[in-house]
């Protein structure tokens, strides 16, 4: 498996629920150390996309490629793909009852067997990079929720994915704490991280990514680098929605 290839293919992919066909023919490829933002309407099939790469919804035809496998042919070695993948969703899904670094090293130590002092280090470190080092013992309730998003974000980072896919990660935060969640993946994109981000955050799309792809009715209408997209979209339906997305 050559580094040179992409790290994501997805090729004709189409997906239903029921009548309700939601991605229609995608294809996108995702290079290596690259960050993409989805933006699109609300159910124009952003939150299926990701889903379907990290193999949480299984896909109707075509086929994904992730660093060189195909997802929907990993069978039973599909743990293996996901746990390569980190997803960051709007909630943060932490254990209520374990601490922000227990949270963090139960995947390394269950999942992957790293030795317990080894896994606390290296906790400590991704704290260190999210910038809640002093939280290690707190428990999620007594954060806020920008601080939980950073450990969720942590706990991702913890098991070294290839790729991390995050689903609209800021929606549900205040807004003083929306900024010091998109400080850190603004670092992780600059660190190299491969990152494919749901997002209504526009000014992290024109300052972070490096394409925007923009989907509508479950389809790619237009894919593009952040300035071309918000100065100069060809397609109507994506001048349509700069316009709302920016002036509402
Ligand atoms: N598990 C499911 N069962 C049935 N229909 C679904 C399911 N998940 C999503 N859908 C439908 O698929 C379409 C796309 O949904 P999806 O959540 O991917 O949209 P989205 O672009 O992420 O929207 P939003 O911006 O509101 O999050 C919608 O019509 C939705 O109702
Ligand atoms: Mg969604």
């Amino acid at each position: 498996m050559g580094e040179n290839q992409h790290l994501v293919e997805i090729v004709g992919v189409r997906k239903s629920f029921g009548a309700n066909e939601v991605l229609k023919d995608i294809d996108l490829t995702i290079g290596r150390g690259e960050a993409i933002v989805i933006a699109g309407p609300s159910g124009s099939g952003k939150s299926t996309l990701l889903r379907c790469i990290n193999a949480l919804e299984t896909i109707d035809s075509g086929d994904i490629q992730f660093d060189g496998r195909s997802i929907s042919d990993a069978g039973k070695e599909v743990h293996k793909l996901r746990a390569e993948m980190g997803m960051v969703f709007q909630q943060f899904n932490l254990f209520p009852h374990k601490t922000v670094l227990q949270n963090i090293t139960i995947g390394p130590t269950e999942v992957k067997g790293i030795p317990k002092n080894e896994a606390d280090q290296r906790a400590r470190e991704l704290l260190e990079r999210v910038g809640i080092p002093e939280k290690a013992d707190s428990f999620p309730a007594d954060l806020s929720g920008g601080q939980q998003q950073r450990v969720a974000i942590a706990r991702s980072l913890a098991m070294d994915p290839k790729l991390m896919l995050f689903d609209e990660p800021t929606s549900a935060l205040d807004p003083e704490m929306i900024r010091e969640v998109l400080d850190v993946m603004r670092d992780l994109a600059r660190d190299g991280m491969t990152m494919m981000v749901v997002t209504h955050e526009m000014g992290f799309a024109r300052e972070v990514c490096d394409r925007i792809v923009f989907i509508d009715e479950g389809a790619i209408i237009e894919e593009a680098p952040p300035q071309e997209f918000f100065e100069n979209a060809k397609s109507e339906r994506a001048r349509d929605f700069v316009d709302k997305i920016l002036h509402h």
